[in-house]
């Protein structure tokens, strides 16, 4: 798998240690663009007088309460701040101050955010259970984000204060720059959206040295959502640092976001893309909203996001296309090219997945994070109700034919709330979406990209994939990565198609007819999850089996 070339990079190693201890400083601190400047000119060399004013803005951290001690364990200077300060609003987490999400180089086993379950080792990949979910977790979860910290290579390397950096992890997946010089006065825009001549020699690049060798030899992977190789390929070691030489029309001193996205009307797809952008904020352990986003596109069209509330968990400010600073050249102080979301064996479309696994903390802590940032809030569960959300499609195909049958069927029982939804975006917000998503207990629907809401079910909860259309590994595996228990029909002969179904060019396909299902089958199914959902641990009124 690992295709090591022999050449002798320049890696330097360790988690958020990029960089030399001077430069690191000017590098580093940038993307936390909370304010510790007050933290340092306070006086805190006496414990004794309590300062009048809070040391620090704590509600910009605006992170899940779960989340904070992981949070103050990457971010001392905070936890330092918050021990002398009485105003903190987190001290009771300092305690826990070992809390540690896993992918930290001091970071323990028992002090972990989670780790992933598995009920058996799938053979070629483990021979014991302990390793499977040491493979999972690499494949899928915080060992993931220690992966790619791990590669990352300083590539384009500072001299002295001021000067510009370039560092990146394997096959330039990700990288983050600083005093990155980009000039669009004459960009060759077209109707590609990754045009992959973009940029010549000279029009992007930053005053530091550039080892050129190592840098030219990541490109194994260029394709437009697997990595930066093509936008960056051109990178140039300036003469002279382009921030104080006059050559910069623009300044950004936000910290930029750079990304790639795919396909924003396919809640599945743009969630590859917001998974990717939290993963990397990881990777740079900054969870700050005021930073911008660019969308990296080298056409000139608008971009259909049917989505677009989500983005308010990442940043404060509307998505910059690219063409806005045309006819510019533009420096950035602090940038990072985000993962993207067609890397091999990245997350999470098509990632090959270890089987028997599931539960990973990276997606429950995903989860969390949008949830909170979109204040989206648990109602429930009640006691001896379990809510079912029934999710119908509005498009030509894959329509549940009776599904109103199949919701009176549920209803006859006491135990279930039963609701039909049509997520239609025009009639539903996305964050309305979000919201009977997660107080929902069971939630069913047929095969699409609907059923990417099982990302925002609560940990309890059982996604039902009626039926899968023989796509049988999509959403079990993203089930399984999100920690929800999944189950799916079971019985072929109580599906019943429409016809034979009729893909545009492909002729009989399963994912292009209608179906109705058996009713007496469907109400077992559902009184399985039921069963599941209040056995769950995390269940609030969890009784034992036979009382159920
Ligand atoms: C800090 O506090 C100490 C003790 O109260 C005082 O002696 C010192 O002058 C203060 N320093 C500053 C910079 O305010
Ligand atoms: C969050 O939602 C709750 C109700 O769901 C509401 O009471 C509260 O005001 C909201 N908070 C913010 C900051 O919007
Ligand atoms: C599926 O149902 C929709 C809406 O009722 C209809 O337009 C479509 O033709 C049906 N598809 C098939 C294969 O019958």
């Amino acid at each position: 798998m690992d295709i090591s070339s022999s050449l002798s990079c320049r890696v330097v190693k360790g988690p958020q240690v990029f960089l030399p201890a001077m430069l690191r400083l000017l590098a580093l601190g940038m993307l936390l663009v909370e304010n510790v400047a007050q933290v340092q000119n306070g006086n805190l060399s006496d414990g004794s007088s309590m300062p009048p004013v809070p040391l620090y803005r704590y509600e910009n951290i605006n992170l899940p309460e779960e989340h904070i001690p992981y949070f103050l364990h990457n971010n001392q200077h905070l936890a330092i701040a918050c021990e002398q300060d009485p105003h903190c609003p987190y001290r009771k987490y300092l305690k826990k101050s070992k809390a540690c999400w896993g992918y930290e180089k001091s970071c323990k086993p028992e002090n972990r955010f989670g780790y992933p379950v598995c009920d058996y080792a799938e053979v070629g990949w483990a021979s014991t259970i302990e390793e499977a979910q040491r493979v999972f977790w690499k494949q899928a979860d915080f060992g993931y984000v220690k992966e790619r910290i791990n590669e990352v290579n300083t590539h384009c390397r500072p001299t002295a204060v001021g000067d510009s950096s370039l560092q990146c992890s394997r096959y330039l997946q990700f990288c983050r720059a600083t005093n990155l010089y980009i000039d669009l006065r004459t960009p060759k825009r077209n109707h590609e959206r990754f045009n992959e001549d973009f940029f010549q020699k000279g029009q992007i690049g930053g005053y530091c040295d550039l080892d050129t060798q190592c840098f030219l030899a990541e490109g194994q992977r260029k394709s437009p959502l697997q990595s930066w190789f093509a936008e960056l390929q051109t990178f140039t070691a300036l003469n002279s640092k382009p921030m104080e030489d006059g050559s910069c029309d623009v300044i950004v001193d936000k910290p930029t976001y750079f990304m790639k996205f795919d396909a924003g009307v396919n809640m599945y797809h743009h969630f590859c893309d917001f998974v990717n952008l939290y993963i990397t904020q990881h990777v740079i352990n900054s969870f700050s909203n005021d930073v911008n986003i660019v969308m990296w596109d080298t056409s000139a069209y608008e971009y259909g996001d049917l989505f677009s509330e989500t983005w308010k968990a990442f940043t404060d400010y509307e998505i910059i296309h690219l063409k806005s600073y045309d006819s510019k050249r533009v420096c950035f102080k602090e940038a990072v090219f985000t993962l993207l979301p067609r890397m091999r064996y990245g997350l999470f479309y098509n990632t090959p997945l270890i089987s028997g696994c599931h539960g990973t903390g990276l997606f429950r802590a995903f989860s969390q994070h949008v949830l909170h940032r979109l204040n989206i809030t648990q109602e429930g569960p009640k006691d001896g109700k379990i809510r079912v959300t029934i999710l119908a499609r509005s498009t030509s195909y894959r329509k549940i034919l009776n599904q109103n049958e199949l919701a009176s069927a549920l209803k006859t029982l006491p135990l279930f709330e039963v609701q039909i939804v049509n997520y239609k975006y025009k009639e539903l917000e996305f964050k309305e979406q979000l919201k009977i998503t997660h107080n929902t207990d069971i939630f069913i629907g047929i095969h699409g990209a609907g059923l990417t809401h099982l990302l925002f079910l609560p940990d309890w909860a059982v996604i039902f994939e009626l039926y899968n259309c023989e796509d049988e590994s999509c959403y079990l595996d993203l089930a399984r990565l999100r920690g929800v228990c999944y189950i799916t029909w079971q019985k072929k002969e109580k599906v019943f198609p429409q016809d034979e179904g009729h893909h545009p060019t492909l002729g009989k396909h399963p994912k292009f007819t209608n179906y109705s299902f058996d009713v007496e089958e469907f109400v077992r199914l559902v009184l399985l999850a039921a069963d599941h959902v209040s056995q769950h641990s995390k269940w609030p009124f969890r009784r034992k089996h036979d009382e159920f």
